[in-house]
């Protein structure tokens, strides 16, 4: 395995690979997990190679707190990615990638960067297309694998390929959950055993609403969740909304044609989860 900083460093050795061998790519900000680590499985499958990039983008967190607390394991990260043969590794410094102008790029993205996590997190996704751009730019991916927790930020992510005319295939991977059906997260490690302990009552309340969505209306599930979360003391519910997969504006009427997908924010105490679900 190669590890690389310098975004020079890496570019050669991408120039030196054998013509046509394809490249797959698992974008990371490091305290990587098993979801991360199925990703990169994956991506080991379909592909010649796979580089992994650990880089903890400034530009994408809207409260410096976040950025400051963010869980940085480089070691343990390092050691996971050689055990599952992962071949490059890419970890620049924000000087490398940014020079010294920390700043992100504004995009326009068709107004999927208005719904769920743009009202709360401002300026999120520009940080993100800013970064997740610059790294296609050098990485040269001929597939990049995202999770579909951060379900938004893949579609996102699509949308800026798409309209950047980036030629990588962007692949949606299966939320990895834990045994009780919480999303993997790097964030889970810092919630308490207390939080821990009833966190996975938000993949539940997601799986009883979606046998909800059979029978009731979007708003009645919309209402019986909000309850749901009020007999819960720990958590507090940030929002919960049932949107169209594609467009991610929030459902109207039910049509039996659409793909619709249940999206939560909960606060454990003051750590943010997110999850969704296909309806
Ligand atoms: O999902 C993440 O970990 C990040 O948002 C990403 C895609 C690596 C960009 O920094």
């Amino acid at each position: 395995m190669l590890v690389f900083a310098k975004i020079k460093s890496v570019l050669q050795r991408i120039q030196s690979l054998k013509k046509g061998a394809s490249i797959g790519f698992v974008p990371t900000m490091g305290a990587l997990h098993k979801g991360h680590l199925s990703l990169i499985e994956q991506a080991k499958k379909e592909n010649d190679i796979v580089i992994v990039s650990i880089f903890v983008n400034p530009t994408q967190f809207d409260k410096k707190e976040d950025l400051i607390n963010y869980p940085k394991t480089i070691d343990s990260d390092l050691s996971l990615l050689k055990s599952v043969y992962c071949d490059i590794v890419f970890t620049p410094t924000a000087e490398e990638i940014y020079s010294n102008n920390i700043t992100s790029q504004l995009f326009n993205f068709d107004g999927l960067e208005y719904q769920m996590e743009g009202k709360f997190r401002d300026g999120h996704f520009d940080g993100v297309g800013t970064i997740v751009k610059r790294l296609f730019e050098i990485v040269t991916p001929t597939k990049s694998y995202f999770g579909e927790k951060d379900f938004q930020q893949l579609q996102i992510i699509r949308k800026m390929a798409e309209k950047h005319q980036i030629p990588t295939k962007i692949i949606g991977c299966e939320i990895y959950r834990e045994d009780d059906g919480l999303a993997m997260s790097s964030r889970n490690s810092r919630l308490t055993k207390e939080h821990r302990a009833i966190a996975p009552f938000i993949y539940k309340t997601l799986k009883k609403a979606k046998n909800e969505f059979g029978t009731k209306n979007a708003q009645e599930v919309i209402y019986w969740v909000e309850n749901e979360f009020k007999k819960q003391p720990l958590l507090a519910l940030e929002y919960f909304e049932i949107a169209d997969e594609d467009t991610l504006q929030p459902i109207k009427n039910k049509d039996s044609k659409q793909k619709y997908r249940a999206f939560i924010a909960v606060f454990a105490d003051k750590i943010r989860l997110i999850d969704n679900i296909s309806l």
